[in-house]
């Protein structure tokens, strides 16, 4: 949510600036600006829209100089504009601040500025920090920086950049993401390492409370009091190529594709002669014994994928889930005590939301595992082990490869609850991880006939509405399938447990609605081929998504993919491939920018 890059060196930055901003463009494109020291002194230029609206002005005028910040944003306090966009300055324009998340106590703040004079020109709660830092300046800006954050609450990743200190850039960090690069006479701030990977690939991961003063030839950290902080670089092991189209139209449509590697490189390093190991997981056999009830707490679509996870964790271990939107998990009063195991999903390790749930959970002393895709994210630092997925960098906004990649996760440590519990033979394990080995190859095939989910989706490109239906675990992967389409087609739709139906949604299934009903589950297969034919007979035009040699599908509906066959509890991992492409097809053929639809962000570092 926003992001944020700064350089100093000895290069011109304005072309780092901006290239930084199109890696982190997924993180918000309302509008985007940057800072730079010129020769004339401290100059922005900022305006509303895609960062290559900023591009178009900065070509006739650029700003020229060697150290500089740049934001692209997501609005949270004031609509986007020229004016609510990043680098905020004070008064006098001689500091400038880019700042993502919130600050909760701004209006107090502002109130306060105002009467000692302060002019406001946004409606940002970022210039409040411009302000607030010119007020406590006195001739030092680290100094009044650390002041200025000692009065602000809330969440802050900030860059300060002052006129009369050219030669230092100053970053800190508080529940919002900020990496520092590390390079040879020249440092990087950024929200996230592709920001700045074509220059370095030693950073260091700020954690709360710390502050980075960078300079062209090193970087000291230090915590809030100005304690000093050591901290060995991070060592990133991927490259740029990983975080680029790679030939594909939009970062979603490869990470579809990209699926059956993740889904090795999730898997491969954790199953050993027919066994999952799990070294990661610090649990005793006596703590997992212990284990009373687990909660899963996530957002979006890692709440979909937890949805699974429930069914996976309580059919190999019998130990009672719960799955929660991490939102509302600490205002439901849940009931966590040293027995609760409570899983974040998170592919950011950064949503507000997960992190809050999270530590709520940790002060009522649940021990916490979390499943993230991102290395050092704040959600991987915070809990007590870390399953990371192996998905690689996901840029498009709508996540897919994360769910999926976070599925295997799910599989993995139910199997290795399993194997300590015994709550299932070693013969039933090693089936479990059969099947799971046989996964990648089966989506390669399901992606074979992306034709099929082409044709359905010019068929639905212009509907106002639409259903998706399905039972047990394919209720689950039709709630993600229905998020999938609407964040990025715009088009409304509804996933129904397909038995609900008719206890009231079924008025809405009328002539030429489309309905897409999954019926991957075979103990449910009859049922749900029953709820597909009760819609058809009220006109619904229905996809079927079932498994190879269910031939009763395509005699039921209009049109028909069929999956390969794997263990039920496996399915999801399948089916939700042909809603993904589904999802993207539409959003294509309706003229939709797929990786950026309109109102969202990537990682949502706001609660
Ligand atoms: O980074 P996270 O997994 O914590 O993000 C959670 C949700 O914001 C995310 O899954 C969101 O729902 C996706 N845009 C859906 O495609």
């Amino acid at each position: 949510m926003c992001g944020i890059v700064g350089y100093i060196g000895h290069r011109d930055s304005q072309n780092i600036l901006i290239e930084g901003l199109k890696k982190l463009e997924y993180r918000g494109y309302d509008s985007a600006g940057i800072a730079v020291y010129t020769d004339k002194g401290l100059q922005v230029k900022k305006a509303k829209g895609r960062l290559a609206v900023l591009e178009d002005q900065l070509t006739g005028a650029p700003l020229s100089g060697s150290i500089g910040i740049g934001h692209t944003r997501w609005a949270t306090h004031g609509k986007p504009s020229d004016v609510n966009s990043h680098p905020h300055t004070n008064v006098q324009k001689k500091i400038s601040v880019v700042h993502n998340g919130i600050i909760e106590n701004y209006i107090q703040l502002k109130e306060e500025l105002i009467a000692k004079g302060y002019v406001f020109e946004s409606e940002t709660d970022t210039e409040v920090i411009a302000h607030l830092v010119s007020d406590l300046y006195e001739g030092d800006i680290v100094a009044a920086v650390r002041k200025a954050v000692k009065r602000i609450h809330g969440a802050y990743g900030l860059g300060v950049l002052a006129e009369n200190e050219p030669d230092k850039l100053v970053a800190v960090r508080m529940h919002s993401p900020l990496i520092i690069g590390v390079g040879e006479n020249e440092n990087f701030i950024a929200s996230d390492i592709p920001a700045i990977l074509e220059y370095t690939r030693e950073v260091y991961i700020l954690n709360d409370g710390e502050m980075a003063v960078l300079t062209k030839d090193g970087v000291t950290l230090t915590d809030l009091e100005g304690g000093p902080v050591s901290r060995d670089t991070y060592r990133v092991d991927w490259d740029m190529q990983t975080a680029e189209k790679g030939g594909f139209d939009h970062f979603m449509l490869k990470e579809i594709y990209e699926q059956p590697k993740a889904y090795r490189d999730t898997m491969n390093p954790r199953i050993d002669g027919g066994r999952v190991v799990l070294p990661e997981v610090g649990m005793t056999a006596d703590y997992i014994r212990d284990i009373r009830r687990v909660h899963i707490v996530a957002c979006g679509t890692a709440y979909h994928a937890g949805l699974v996870g429930k069914t996976v964790i309580e059919r190999l271990t019998r130990i009672p889930v719960e799955t929660d939107v991490a939102s509302e998990y600490r205002y439901r009063d849940p009931i966590i005590n040293k027995d609760t195991l409570v899983i974040v999903v998170s592919q950011s390790g950064e949503t507000a939301d997960t992190l809050a749930a999270m530590r709520e959970a940790k002060r009522q002393g649940a021990r916490v595992l979390a499943i993230t895709n991102v290395v050092g994210s704040s959600v991987a630092r915070d809990a007590d082990d870390v399953i990371v997925t192996l998905a690689g960098p996901e840029i498009a906004v709508a996540s897919t490869k994360a769910y999926t990649s976070q599925l295997i996760a799910f599989y993995l440590l139910g199997l290795y609850f399993a194997q300590t519990l015994g709550t299932v033979d070693a013969g039933t394990v090693s089936a479990t991880i059969d099947a799971m080995e046989k996964l990648p190859e089966q989506v390669e095939r399901v992606l074979d006939q992306a034709d099929v989910i082409k044709r359905v989706s010019e068929q639905i490109k212009d509907v106002d509405n639409l259903f998706y239906i399905g039972r047990g675990l394919d209720y689950t992967v039709v709630q993600e399938g229905s998020l999938k389409l609407k964040e990025i087609s715009y088009i409304h739709s509804e996933a129904y447990a397909a038995g609900e139906l008719k206890h009231g949604t079924l008025a809405l299934i009328t002539e030429g609605v489309p309905v897409i009903a999954l019926a991957t589950q075979e103990a449910l297969f009859e049922k749900t081929l029953s709820n597909i034919v009760e819609v058809k007979a009220r006109g619904a035009r229905v996809l079927g998504i079932a498994n190879e040699g269910d031939a009763e599908m395509a005699k039921s509906v209009d049109d028909v993919l069929y999956i390969p066959r794997t263990l039920p509890l496996l399915t999801p991992a399948l089916s939700v491939v042909p809603l993904q492409l589904l999802a993207y097809y539409v959003s294509l053929a309706r003229g939709n920018d797929v990786d950026k639809p309109r109102n969202l962000a990537k990682s949502v570092t706001v609660e």
